[in-house]
């Protein structure tokens, strides 16, 4: 037992000697290799946790007497004050719904139901999206099953800070954070280089065929909901897609598995944020509800349809259009009496080249909002943070 503390200290000293070997060099350097090096082999994120990771799946099994203080959400960000769901008025009230054969096939009424959508909650729930609903339940019965596997079977994919890839059970790298009551499952569908079959699962026997045609399934969906976007921006059909960084697009996605909580009130399951990315492409869990989207003061709770996908705006679109489209928060409230699966799929932009409010969509009335950042700087302030509601895209607007 000794000695395997002792062993794990020298490890993480001798990592840490690594990175501070690399800060010396990088001293040296011009900014270009600089950027080289940062983005190929640090990243600015260390190899291991500042914490011993606990699976929140363990804690939900084990018989607490307490309430971990690890998961106690300060009062002002608590479910129950800010929901206001339970006003009968507010409870009818649900995200646009957008059919997305009717949109394709010209309908006026849909595209303008469409702008009000991406223009005031940022979100919607789409419906006629071409994904076969067998495929959908299977890739969501395949992840229930891989959840419920022994914790030791999972243990074998344990991620790290350095790319978030494999089982997680937090985001940020702040020691002593309070922490969401959720584990993930994180992996790269593109760019190819980046999807490496290894790091999926091998159980249940056919996840990794599912989920490979699910990936591609959604990154054709994510296609064409960006050609619907462009023209309803006021864009060529292509224009967003291109500044994404045309064929070499990022997908990847965040199973997010949220254990029966016996304390939802002072818990949450994923605390508010908006999405770093590009447009995110939800399968909510349709029997359980969890994900509350901000709307003005209130807090709105989703009613999902089955076999819709809830697609919202995700920061990189807000600055292409300069805030046109709104990346808005939201979050996910858990239960004590039903375990919740959700598959988000995110839609990016190529990591490495600068996004910045298109020229088309910039006045001298209405100047640029953002500077440009590549999507790969941009991610490790969420990365190292965690989950912050929008502090990160509008510490970005340009101090002007
Ligand atoms: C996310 C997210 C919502 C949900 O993974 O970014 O917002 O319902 N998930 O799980
Ligand atoms: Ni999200």
């Amino acid at each position: 037992m000794e000695a395997e503390t002792t062993d794990k200290t020298k490890n993480k000293n001798s990592l840490n000697d690594q990175e501070q070997e690399k800060e010396v060099k990088v001293d040296n350097m011009s900014d270009q290799d600089k950027n080289k090096i940062e983005t190929k082999n640090t990243n600015g994120l260390g190899y291991k946790w500042p914490e011993p990771i606990v699976r929140v799946q363990s804690l939900a099994e084990s018989k607490l007497t307490t309430f971990p203080y690890r998961y106690i959400k300060p009062p002002s960000q608590r479910p129950q004050i800010t929901t206001i769901n339970h006003k009968p008025e507010a409870a009818a009230i649900n995200i646009p719904i957008i059919d997305l054969v009717s949109l394709f096939s010209g309908n006026e009424y849909e595209k303008k139901r469409l702008s009000e959508a991406c223009c005031e909650w940022g979100f919607f729930q789409v419906i006629n999206h071409g994904v076969r609903p067998e495929l959908m339940d299977a890739a969501k019965e395949g992840w229930k099953n891989f959840f419920n596997l022994p914790i030791e079977a999972k243990e074998a994919y344990s991620n790290s800070p350095k790319t978030y890839e494999g089982y997680g059970s937090r985001l940020g790298v702040e020691k002593g954070a309070i922490l969401d009551w959720s584990d993930y499952y994180f992996l790269h569908f593109l760019p190819l280089l980046l999807k490496d079959f290894n790091k999926w699962p091998s159980l249940p026997s056919n996840i990794r065929e599912v989920m490979d045609e699910y990936g591609k399934e959604l990154v054709k969906l994510g296609g064409r909901l960006m050609r619907v976007l462009s023209s309803n921006l006021g864009l060529k059909e292509e224009q967003l897609q291109e500044s994404f960084g045309g064929e070499d697009v990022g997908a990847c996605l965040r199973v997010n598995y949220y254990p029966k909580c016996p304390r939802p009130e002072l818990a949450l399951g994923l605390s508010s944020h908006s999405d770093p990315g590009g447009i995110t492409i939800l399968f909510p869990d349709d029997q359980v509800v969890g994900l509350q989207v901000r709307h003005g003061d209130t807090w709105i709770t989703v009613n999902p349809l089955r076999h819709a996908f809830i697609v919202n705006i995700g920061d990189q679109v807000q600055i292409l259009s300069n805030s046109g489209y709104k990346s808005v928060e939201h979050r996910v409230i858990v239960n004590s009496e039903k375990e919740r699966v959700s598959l988000a799929f995110f839609y990016n932009p190529k990591s490495d080249i600068p996004i910045q409010p298109l020229q088309q969509l910039v006045t001298s009335t209405n100047p640029p909002l953002y500077p440009p950042m590549t999507f790969d700087q941009y991610r490790l302030f969420i990365r190292t943070q965690g989950p912050r509601g929008k502090s990160h895209v509008d510490s970005h607007i340009s101090s002007r």
